[in-house]
Parts: C-alpha cells; structure tokens; sequence
C-alpha cells in the first residue's frame, strides 16, 4: 500500500514538474556556495535559489554565504563534498582559482553548475555547465549606448568616471571591457578614474565623494552596479552636482533592479543596463535534465534588456520582480 502511494505521489510530482523523489529521503542534495550579500542584486538572486530548491520542490538546499572570500567557497566545496550532495552549484566571486578545488569535486562524482559569473579553469570538464548572463554584451550595450546619446546631444568629449564591481569578478572584468573597448574607439572619450568599489553602496559613496573633491570636471559616471550608483548619486548631491536626465552629469547603472529603474523613471539614473538575478529556476532546469540522463548545454545566456530615462514606464518598475 505504501509503495502504491508513494507510486502515485511520484506520478503527480512529475506530471507537475517536480523533481522525482517522493519522500524526504529521496530530496534531491543541492550545496550552493552564494558569493556574499553584498547587492540587492545578490540577495534577490539568493532569494530565486533559496525559494526554488526547496523540500516542497524535492530539494535539500545547503546554502553557504562565502562573505566575498573565494577561501570560503573552497571550505564550502569541501563541506558539500564531505556531505556527498548530489549537485554543487558555484557562484564564483573571480575568475581564477578555481583547477584545484574543482579536481576535487570532480573527483569525488560529483556535477558542478556554475551560475552568474564564470570560472577560468584549463580543463572545462571541471564543471558540467553554467548559466549566467553575457558581462561582455552588457558593457558594450551602455558604451553603444552613450555613442548615441552623446550624438543625439551634439557632444563628442566627456571624461568618464568608472565604478567597477569585485575585481576579477567576470562581471567586472567585461563589463570594464566593454567599456575600455569603446573608449579606445573614441579619441574623444577618457577615463578620469578607475576604482574598486566591491560592488557595494558604501564603497560608491566614499569613493565618489573622495574623488569629487580633487576633481569635479566628470561628465558620466559608469557604474557597474546600482549599489555603487546610489552611492555615487548622494556623494554628487552633497557635492552640488547634478546629474541623471536634465542634470551636468550621465548616469550609467548596471542590474537594473526596482529601485534603480524608479530613479530611471525619476530622470536621476540615464540608463539601467538589465542583469537578471533570477537564476533559481534555470539552474533547476539544468539539474533536472541531468537527472533525465540528458546533457545540458555546456553555457547559457540569459536574455536582458536596457532602460532608458526617456523611454521607461511605469509598468517595467511594477512588472519587476526584484
Ligand atoms: O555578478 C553579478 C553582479 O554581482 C551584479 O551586477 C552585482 O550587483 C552583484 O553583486
């Protein structure tokens, strides 16, 4: 009788798309070593997995929050391999590092999803597949971007001050990219300054206002996520300077999460560049084609979108998940 009703449980969760285990034993295992908390960006994306591996979807989450120290991804990896999961997924905070502690996940059988950022590794065999978005194309929209805008307003030369994210994050390093790409296309364009903001509201501010006070003569500032944008906009009102659609200075934000697309809609952010955080259901999707014995592609891109000041409504801010 027991088996018959477990049959049938088993039955309904994979008409409804559920993963296939019917009672707690049988919850799929799934170690997810998050960067940190650093971004609205981050917790929303914390939030899609931790909201999509749940029991009641046939999943045990282990989540670890590695606080932005790669050294703690690696203690995490070990733990879940200790634990034997099922699956490890990886949010990496950079690039590199990552042969040594991925020979041993590999070693011991067990799937590597990457999500978000990507890793460098020799041998790509060290984890099965990833998902994220495309840093590259996101830095180089802004950049086609404020080409037209800056040819839309009859002006060629503007001196740049660029916020960038983790550095050696992916996220950083294409979305610099794509900005240092088109500045040596346009003789024009120069960038005042470079700095290492961590991606986080705090760093933006300091940064900023630090910098305001040597040198005000900046006409946009790239920020590679909104965090570091709201900073900058407080140190820009503390220094008098005015900025977003009617304003001396551009704005350029990455992410795009709600509160920045209601600056956008405001006129005080020019352009929202999209960074999707939802990735929950898609690493989903790619463990369950693997328990189907199906092979994922190797890497997928989430499609995204850019808001513009003068275009955006309304209904983009309400239809916003995060
Ligand atoms: O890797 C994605 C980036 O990480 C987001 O732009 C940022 O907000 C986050 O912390």
């Amino acid at each position: 009788m027991k088996k018959a009703i477990a049959f049938l449980i088993s039955a309904a969760l994979l008409l409804c798309g559920c993963a296939f285990h019917a009672d707690e034993d049988e919850l799929i295992v799934v170690g997810f070593s998050q960067v940190g908390s650093e971004s609205s960006w981050r917790i929303a994306n914390t939030r899609s997995m931790t909201e999509t591996f749940s029991e009641q979807n046939g999943f045990e989450l282990i989540y670890d929050d590695a606080k932005n120290k790669q050294q703690n991804q690696y203690d995490a990896i070990r733990e879940f391999i200790q634990q034997e999961v099922d699956y490890i997924v990886l949010a990496p905070i950079t690039e590199t590092g990552w042969d040594g502690i991925l020979t041993e996940a590999k070693n011991a059988g067990i799937p590597v999803i990457i999500v978000d950022r990507s890793v460098s590794v020799a041998d790509d065999s060290l984890y099965t597949c990833k998902v994220g978005s495309d840093f590259l194309e996101e830095g180089a929209k802004a950049a086609r971007w404020l080409e037209s805008e800056l040819e839309s307003r009859g002006k060629k030369d503007v001196r740049i001050l660029h916020l960038q994210g983790t550095r050696g994050s992916t996220s950083q390093l294409m979305r610099t990219k794509g900005l240092e790409t088109a500045v040596a296309a346009n003789p024009d364009w120069e960038i005042a300054a470079q700095f290492e903001c961590d991606y986080t509201e705090a760093m933006g501010y300091e940064v900023t206002r630090d910098y305001l006070e040597k040198d005000k003569n900046i006409n946009v500032i790239f920020s590679e996520n909104d965090n570091m944008s709201f900073g900058a906009m407080r140190a820009m009102d503390e220094a008098g300077i005015t900025y977003g659609k009617d304003g001396d200075v551009i704005v350029i934000s990455f992410d795009a999460v709600r509160s920045a697309l209601t600056e956008c809609l405001k006129g005080n952010i020019n352009l929202c560049v999209e960074c999707n955080p939802l990735h929950g259901p898609r690493v989903r999707s790619l463990i369950e084609q693997l328990e189907n014995g199906e092979l994922p592609q190797k890497q997928s891109f989430v499609e995204e979108t850019v808001f513009d000041c003068s275009t955006i409504k309304q209904e983009d801010i309400e239809n916003r998940a995060y």
